[in-house]
């Protein structure tokens, strides 16, 4: 064998190896007992990899990476389905308001139908288009009409963007429901993950401001509710088996709120709670509403407080209290509409969830809480070929609450 060959041979064995490794840690994802395929969600876990590890590497390029990893995301992370040519749907792009939005009518109705307000997720920066297909079907299967609201989203549009967004598309199609063909009485929003932060804190800004008529219901899809305590039970949980809650929140946070890369490392270490902070965090957060077998054995509740004067933590302070951005904080939960939260066990937000519901309960709120023992956080879009069926389950909840508290009432 020449030298050149040999030289190419090795080269091409120490390629493969690389490339073996590197599947193997895109790859590898610990998963506890008793999830739903396995191998399915390891997958699924392996594509957002890759497209956050592209995203990373285009930025070294000089894009943002951001939008690199957006279009990933969108375009082959999920596998959500598509309202177009769907033989029962009316569909068009509107604005409300000033606001862009997509209407989802059932053909062929002609009264004023109920109406649910979807807030897609997908942490403010996936779009709307990779939620068509759920909105799609939610539609399809509760013949009401859905209005999926195309907010702002970061980090090139911070906090209250997409907050004063939905607002204001909500507060729209409340106030001029008949001219839309929508039953007035009859307004619901709801929301998955960053759309469930979003539903809950519209829902919430709409009590306040005591606009009429009032939303009917809000589903809560395993939403982001509170930023202060990143050790509860179910962070640790994702932590350990997923990726680094507190690194994950801090990065949203520097995104969401638009502020400065320092602050990436003070939060994700953990040491930003100013002692004021820490104190409401604990009576919100209440862990007393966490089922019993949703705590681990012998589990502390970690609590480490930063110098109050600390400038940086007094932003903090202000912007983790304040209700509109994490609904968790809102001292009061009345007069709310009537509400369902959806949990996954695999989430790092699981008990968030848990805990807004229970405090909705106690303030007087009818609420109903479904979790999904052997899921994880963002199925509710794994509904197309080689989904999961807990995506399906996901959504036969939200459509039959939709249903029951829109017709029959
Ligand atoms: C709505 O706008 C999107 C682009 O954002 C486009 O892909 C889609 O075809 C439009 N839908 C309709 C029904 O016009
Ligand atoms: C929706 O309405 C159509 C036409 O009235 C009906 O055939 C269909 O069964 C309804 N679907 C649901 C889920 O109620
Ligand atoms: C947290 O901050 C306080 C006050 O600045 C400091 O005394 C303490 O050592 C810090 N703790 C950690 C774990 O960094």
């Amino acid at each position: 064998m020449s030298n050149r060959k040999r030289i190419l041979k090795q080269g091409v064995v120490i390629l493969s190896a690389l490339a073996v490794a590197f599947l193997g840690v895109i790859l590898y994802t610990p998963l506890p007992d008793g999830m739903e395929q396995p191998w399915n969600l390891r997958l699924y876990y392996a594509k957002s990899k890759l497209a956050i590890i592209t995203g990373e590497l285009c930025g070294l390029f000089g894009y943002r990476s951001i939008h690199i990893s957006r279009y990933l995301l969108d375009s082959i992370l999920l596998t959500h389905g598509t309202s177009i040519n769907n033989p029962y749907l009316d569909v068009k792009n509107v604005t409300l308001d000033g606001i862009p939005a997509r209407i989802y009518k059932p053909k062929d109705k002609h009264d004023y139908l109920p109406c649910f307000i979807f807030i897609h997720g997908g942490g403010f920066v996936y779009s709307i288009d990779s939620y068509d297909g759920v909105a799609a079907k939610i539609a399809q299967d509760t013949n009401m009409t859905v209005i999926a609201v195309e907010y702002r989203l970061i980090p090139e549009f911070p906090y209250p963007a997409a907050l004063n967004d939905v607002y204001r598309a909500t507060r729209f199609i409340l106030q001029n429901a008949i001219s839309l063909g929508i039953d007035p009485l009859k307004v619901s929003i709801g929301g998955d993950s960053a759309g469930g932060n979003t539903a809950a804190a519209v829902a919430l800004k709409l009590r306040d401001d005591n606009i009429q008529p009032k939303l009917l219901g809000q589903v809560l899809i395993y939403p982001v509710l509170q930023a202060c305590d990143l050790y509860t039970p179910s962070n640790l949980l994702g932590t350990r088996y997923l990726f680094d809650g507190r690194a994950f929140a801090a990065e949203m946070a520097v995104m969401a709120l638009g502020i400065p890369d320092r602050f990436r490392d003070f939060i994700a270490k953990g040491n930003y709670s100013s002692p004021e902070l820490t104190k409401k965090c604990k009576r919100f957060v209440n862990y007393n509403y966490l089922p019993h077998q949703l705590i681990p054995h012998g589990y502390k509740r970690t609590d480490i407080t930063s110098d109050p004067a600390h400038e940086d933590a007094k932003y903090l302070e202000e912007k983790y209290s304040d209700p509109y951005f994490v609904p968790l904080m809102s001292e009061i939960l009345s007069n709310l509409p009537q509400t369902l939260v959806v949990t996954t066990q695999l989430d790092h937000l699981r008990d968030d969830g848990i805990i807004y519901h229970k405090r909705l309960l106690k303030a007087g709120v009818k609420s109903d809480w479904r979790h999904l023992p052997d899921s994880f956080h963002g199925v509710l879009t794994m509904i197309g070929d080689g989904g999961f069926d807990a995506g399906l389950t996901m959504i036969d909840h939200i459509t039959t609450f939709l249903k029951q508290i829109s017709f029959e009432s």
